[in-house]
């Protein structure tokens, strides 16, 4: 009895933290204008945040490539249109955002 009480706040607390940082990813990347040229499931100017996820798969030492190049910008992998450097994302927000994109 004393089990299920604990564990329903708990769970419901769980949901609403998990659920509030993702939102919270997705708002970033908008703020830093990644959704203009990305899209979740298709690609834009840039390629799908999905794809890129799928290309990276289980690649440990993707997130620090990813987020150097995020904040300086880049090109040649995707295609001939390259990345301009975005500049005002910070290096743990780049990080913060490679992480959610390869968490799609
Ligand atoms: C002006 C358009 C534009 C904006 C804004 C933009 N990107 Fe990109 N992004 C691109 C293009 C184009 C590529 C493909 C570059 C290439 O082929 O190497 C790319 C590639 C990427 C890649 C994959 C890099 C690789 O080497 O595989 C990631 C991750 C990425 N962008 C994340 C972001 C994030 C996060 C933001 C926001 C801070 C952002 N992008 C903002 C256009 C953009």
């Amino acid at each position: 009895m004393l089990k299920t009480k604990l564990l329903i706040p708990l769970v419901s607390a769980l949901l609403i933290f998990t659920s509030q940082s993702l939102m919270a990813d997705e708002a970033l990347a908008r703020s830093k204008n990644c959704l203009a040229c990305h899209g979740i499931d298709n690609k834009i100017v840039g390629p799908a945040f999905k794809d890129v996820a799928a290309k990276y798969k289980g690649d440990a030492s993707a997130v620090a490539t990813l987020a150097a190049k995020v904040r300086k910008g880049g090109s040649g992998v995707w295609g001939a249109i390259p990345m301009p450097p975005n500049g005002s994302t910070s290096e743990a927000e780049a990080e913060i955002l490679v992480k959610w994109v390869l968490s799609l």
